[in-house]
């Protein structure tokens, strides 16, 4: 189909109207008249949901099969572009089969609180991290003719009355944190649609932010594809369309219509305005929609099963390992004990659930390797009522054991979209069985099933944790594929797990107000707020144990061009083949702003055998060094020292260097009456042109040199307070052009 003018202008005004809303939940309205047919879109981030039905006759949970793949809090523990890169191919090729344009996905937002309903749905707290991971991630379900959806668009990082609270914060916090993400997807991956999401920014709607949706996205990004809404996020269709949302969904049918149609005759929506939205749903349609004539494919769903457990194992997060007590060896008797070994916990609910192809248990997975080992569940997944029977049987069987393995998490009642969290707690009897289990076996080992960061203060009477997250289908083999040592642990944490709630970042504001989150934190949040606050956590952002160790040698940073070239010797000094994530910080210590200590820069992850050595090469782009500066506004770099470190998570820098940055052509600040005297008396200029006006001797008594309270008090004073020191007004003026004849 070519889209041009000539295309839109044959349509008529009510067929505008309809292409601009979706005919029903899932498809895009079709135009018999000129063959446009219908597309569908479905969900979602880790794996489809392909609703049967209609919605209004189904479940949300009746879909089609589909490989239930990691919950993306999971696979950001990989911190593996490739692995992300595949698991946009899987995906790809799966909704290709099912004959969909858009798989509504990946949804990248920040983990700003802990207790944010969809954080399971969502990558990590660092803005780069997710940038690099969901870019993979979209050109990998692109490569394979698929459209995708990035969502949610922006700082959708609550869900307590999603559709209506406004996320209020400065815009330094919105472009260094909340829309980073997405501007890097939509540079480096060209996505084909994005969905704004229902929430606010600063008290206009993100469905209807025309700075958000034209402003920044389109004439600042130069973003090229469609925009549709989240479902049922418009609240005013035409001012919608005028901000720049191309597609609402679900469509209202022929109230969307007619409500289109009489906002552009009683001139409340240009046509102009109508046509650039139209003109992107019939781009959108020629790029993604699938050809109706084209032959059905199938695909192997075994084989994406295989790549669900690999990739999940790949992902987990050894969190402790004291003794050696994992791998489990050959000979160990085991205890397995929790329901969520039984039923486990392996995807979020809401809008992502998939009718999942083959689960796997960890039950099973490890009754297969061990058929002798034995199994209690424990407590009841259904509430948190202590159980002494259940406790009993799991204490009896943890006493007859070598090792036991522990699965606890939260509940699939207590995480979802569509609500929050309250705590970050264990269920009670779940943190009772552990503290009775662990009264008498010294080997414990906790398996965790959740879908954000979780409390642990029984942590020093187990010897093991394990963080599996939501792992997918694959969830049994995959965990025994860790435990057993099949498959070395790799996963660091990409998000901070703090000791209590009361430590975190936001917990001052978050749900607080019933309409307006106050993102007071600003930009310390996650990892730029524990670190400046110099705040212990249970386990920082980038933390993971492997069953080897790494040392670091020989750091290596040039400036070349506009970009700094590194490089770093990573050895694996211990007996068992692994993989290290290499994170590299930028530290700026230069701007005289409000910052954090380091922000991640770049990433690079190596696996070594035994004893080897390997040279890992990273750059670092200007981004890497800039702040967002309101004022100008734009992005900037500012000339001078900054600091390069390297490490194996951001509490554990094992090399840094300097680098030394002069990337802005020089510029003089002009001195005015507000310049302040300490800037100046570090110019010589300035002290040559106090010699020349006889000022000397006043300003002799401050020099920088002096530290005395008096000289010190004088040096933070702006010139036009000299009058305090007896220079005279006219005196000072003439400073003032003397200094700025040189500029
Ligand atoms: C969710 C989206 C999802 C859509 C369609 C909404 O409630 O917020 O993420 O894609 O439903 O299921």
């Amino acid at each position: 189909m070519k889209i041009d003018r000539q295309l839109i202008d044959q349509l008529t005004l009510t067929e505008k109207a309809a292409l601009v809303s979706g005919k029903n939940s899932w498809y895009t309205a079709a135009i018999d008249r000129l063959g446009l047919a219908a597309m569908m879109v479905a969900d979602g981030p880790s794996g489809l949901r392909k609703q049967l039905g209609s919605p209004d006759q189904t479940s949300i949970n009746d879909s089609v099969e589909a490989v239930c793949f990691p919950a993306s809090a999971l696979t950001a523990c990989s911190f593996d572009r490739e692995l992300l890169n595949q698991l946009g191919q899987h995906l790809g090729d799966a909704a290709r089969a099912e004959k969909l344009g858009i798989v509504l996905g990946p949804g990248v937002n920040l983990k700003r609180s802990p207790l944010a309903g969809r954080n399971f749905e969502y990558f990590s707290e660092d803005p780069y991290l997710v940038g690099e991971l969901a870019s993979a991630y979209v050109q990998g379900v692109q490569s394979k003719g698929v459209g995708v959806s990035v969502k949610h668009f922006a700082a959708n990082n609550r869900e307590n009355r999603r559709f209506t609270s406004s996320s209020n914060m400065d815009e330094r916090t919105l472009r260094e944190l909340y829309l980073t993400a997405f501007e890097k997807i939509v540079k480096q991956a060209h996505p084909a649609t994005l969905m704004c999401s229902y929430n606010a920014i600063n008290g206009t709607l993100n469905s209807q932010n025309h700075r958000l949706l034209t402003d920044i996205l389109r004439d600042e990004w130069d973003y090229q594809g469609l925009v549709m809404s989240d479902w049922g996020a418009v609240a005013d269709h035409p001012a919608a369309i005028k901000a720049g949302l191309d597609l609402e969904m679900p469509g209202k049918g022929a109230a969307s219509v007619a409500e289109v149609v009489a906002a552009v005759k009683q001139h409340e929506l240009s046509e102009n305005d109508l046509d650039k939205a139209v003109g992107r749903v019939l781009k959108m349609l020629a790029n993604w929609a699938p050809d109706p004539t084209s032959p059905s494919i199938s695909y192997d769903m075994d084989e994406q099963h295989e790549f669900a457990r690999k990739l999940a194992a790949a992902s987990f997060v050894l969190l402790k390992n004291d003794n050696d007590g994992l791998p489990i060896n050959d000979g160990d008797k085991l205890a397995v004990i929790g329901e969520l070994a039984e039923h486990p916990r392996y995807q979020g609910s809401g809008s992502s659930h998939v009718n999942a192809h083959r689960l796997v248990t960890p039950l099973e997975a490890i009754q297969k390797a061990k058929p002798d080992a034995t199994f209690a569940t424990g407590y009841k997944l259904a509430d948190d009522q202590v159980d002494a029977t259940a406790i009993s049987a799991a204490v009896t069987a943890a006493r007859a054991a070598d090792k036991v393995v522990i699965f606890a998490g939260y509940p699939e009642q207590v995480e979802s979209e569509g609500f929050d969290k309250t705590s970050i707690d264990l269920p009670a009897n779940q943190v009772q069985l552990i503290h009775a289990v662990s009264q008498v076996n010294a080997h414990v080992i906790v398996v965790l099933q959740n879908g954000s960061a979780v409390r642990l203060p029984w942590i020093s009477q187990v010897a093991g944790v394990l963080e599996t997250y939501l792992a997918g289908e694959a969830v049994g083999e995959a965990t025994w594929d860790v435990l057993s040592g099949k498959v070395n642990p790799a996963g660091k944490l990409a998000e901070t797990f703090p000791l209590r709630l009361e430590d975190t970042p936001s917990y001052l504001t978050f749900n607080a107000n019933l309409d307006d989150e106050n993102y007071r934190e600003g930009l310390f949040m996650g990892y730029r707020y524990y670190d400046k606050k110099k705040q212990a956590v249970q386990f920082p952002f980038g933390f993971g144990l492997s069953y080897t160790t790494f040392e670091y040698h020989d750091l290596q940073l040039k400036v070349v061009g506009d970009r700094v070239i590194g490089s770093v010797q990573v050895k694996n000094s211990g007996s068992r083949t692994g993989a290290e994530v290499v994170q590299i910080y930028v530290g700026n210590r230069t701007s005289q702003i409000e910052k954090p200590e380091k922000a991640l820069a770049n990433f690079v992850k190596v696996t070594l055998r035994p004893q080897e050595a390997r040279t890992v090469n990273f750059e670092l782009n200007q981004r890497a060094f800039s702040w967002y500066n309101p004022k100008t506004p734009g992005w900037q770099v500012d000339n001078g020292q900054y600091d390069v470190l390297v490490g194996s998570s951001s509490a554990d820098i094992r090399l840094s260097g300097t680098v030394e940055l002069d990337w802005q052509p020089a510029k003089r600040l002009p001195v005015d009456q507000r310049t302040y005297i300490g800037d100046l008396l570090k110019r010589p200029e300035f002290l040559a042109a106090v010699k020349q006006a006889g000022l000397a001797p006043i300003f002799d008594k401050i020099s920088i040199d002096k530290t005395d309270p008096t000289a010190k008090m004088f040096q933070n004073m702006p010139l036009r307070a000299a009058i305090t020191m007896g220079v005279p007004p006219a005196k000072i003026e003439q400073l003032i052009k003397v200094m700025n004849q040189a500029l």
